[in-house]
């Protein structure tokens, strides 16, 4: 029985000294130490033995079995040790490195030169409004009093989803919808998306983007609309900008005009981007109509009030010298970038 004892104990000692790793440790001990391991076996046959010689076998026992539960402590502590060495050599940070930078967005051209623009508009006492981009026959044409047989209700230009329900192909819609939830002083700009069924080209697109703006309080007259859209124009393309209406038609204002900037790239001298006319037309604008104003549940004969409507990818455009409206709709990173 000593013997068993002690050759257990060598061989203990020995496993001991050939482990390298914390999951053999615990096989280890399972194995000598344990319920069912080695040493727990012979001390199981201890009835056996005389009883004269057991207090010596079970002391000898117990002494064995504490000397290894020692040895595998501090086994368990250099292995320890070790590991947290190895993995600290395999994880350092040089903290004098610059650090990795993640990848950081910019603003869309046409969300820098919208917010200007609503910047601008604020300023003069403006607000902001919105409406739907799937719009109503009713508030897209008929209440803007354009009529049955008008060119811009043909398929061939207004994408359609059903009789009656359309993509908006301008802002002004909303015009009607802000008058139907406001009284008048109304004082509101609406940046919004339109739709038209055009070809993609350089200067066409399906997608596009206007700002509206719309006036409506006693006494308002055309003066009041050319200096608004004069003072924006100062404001957006620099104090020397003139502006200048020419009359033009649109059925829900009378009278109608369409206004052209003095060109910000030749200051009127005439370049490619200005056609060499020295002007630009940035928007459609005029009084708003009598019949659109009771449309919207004003009275014409208390209110007046004008309105217009910009188109945002142009001015984008002619700000930032792009010949080409695609660039503004393909999201190339590349082109992206630079704003
Ligand atoms: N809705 C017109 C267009 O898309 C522009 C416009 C708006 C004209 C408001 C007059 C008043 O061309």
């Amino acid at each position: 029985m000593k013997d068993k004892l002690e050759k257990i104990k060598e061989e203990a000692l020995d496993a001991l000294k050939d482990l390298n790793n914390l999951e053999n440790l615990e096989d280890f001990r399972l194995k000598y130490l344990g319920k069912k391991g080695e040493l727990t076996k012979i001390l199981r046959g201890m009835k056996d033995v005389s009883p004269d010689e057991r207090p010596e076998i079970g002391q000898l026992a117990n002494k064995i079995r504490g000397s290894l539960e020692k040895q595998l402590i501090e086994k368990k502590d250099v292995l320890q040790d070790k590991a947290l060495e190895y993995k600290l050599s395999q994880e350092w940070v040089d903290v004098t490195m610059p650090g990795r930078r993640p990848a950081r967005g910019s603003l869309h051209p046409l969300t820098i030169v919208r917010n200007e623009i609503i910047d601008i508009f604020m300023g003069m006492g403006f607000d902001v409004a919105d409406g739907p981009e799937v719009e109503l026959d009713y508030y897209n044409f008929e209440a803007l009093n354009i009529p049955k047989n008008h060119p811009s209700r043909d398929v061939q230009d207004t994408f359609y989803i059903n009789d009656n329900i359309l993509l908006r192909t301008h802002t002004s819609p909303v015009q009607i919808r802000t008058m139907e939830q406001e009284k008048p002083p109304i004082k509101v700009i609406i940046p919004g998306r339109v739709y038209r069924s055009d070809e993609v080209d350089a200067t066409h697109s399906p997608i596009f983007h206007q700002i509206e703006g719309l006036v409506i309080d006693k006494d308002v007259t055309m003066a009041d609309l050319k200096g608004v859209l004069d003072t924006f124009a100062k404001k957006m393309f620099g104090e020397d900008t003139r502006t200048k209406l020419r009359p033009h038609h649109f059925p829900f204002t009378e009278p109608s005009a369409e206004v052209d900037v003095s060109c910000a790239i030749c200051h009127g001298e005439g370049c490619s981007v200005c056609s060499h006319t020295g002007w630009i037309e940035i928007l459609g604008g005029g009084m708003v109509h009598p019949k659109v104003l009771q449309n919207g549940g004003i009275d014409p004969e208390e209110y007046s009030g004008f309105a217009f409507g910009m188109g945002l990818d142009r001015i984008t455009n002619i700000k930032y010298g792009i010949d080409d409206i695609r660039l503004l709709f393909e999201n190339d990173i590349r082109f992206l970038k630079q704003f």
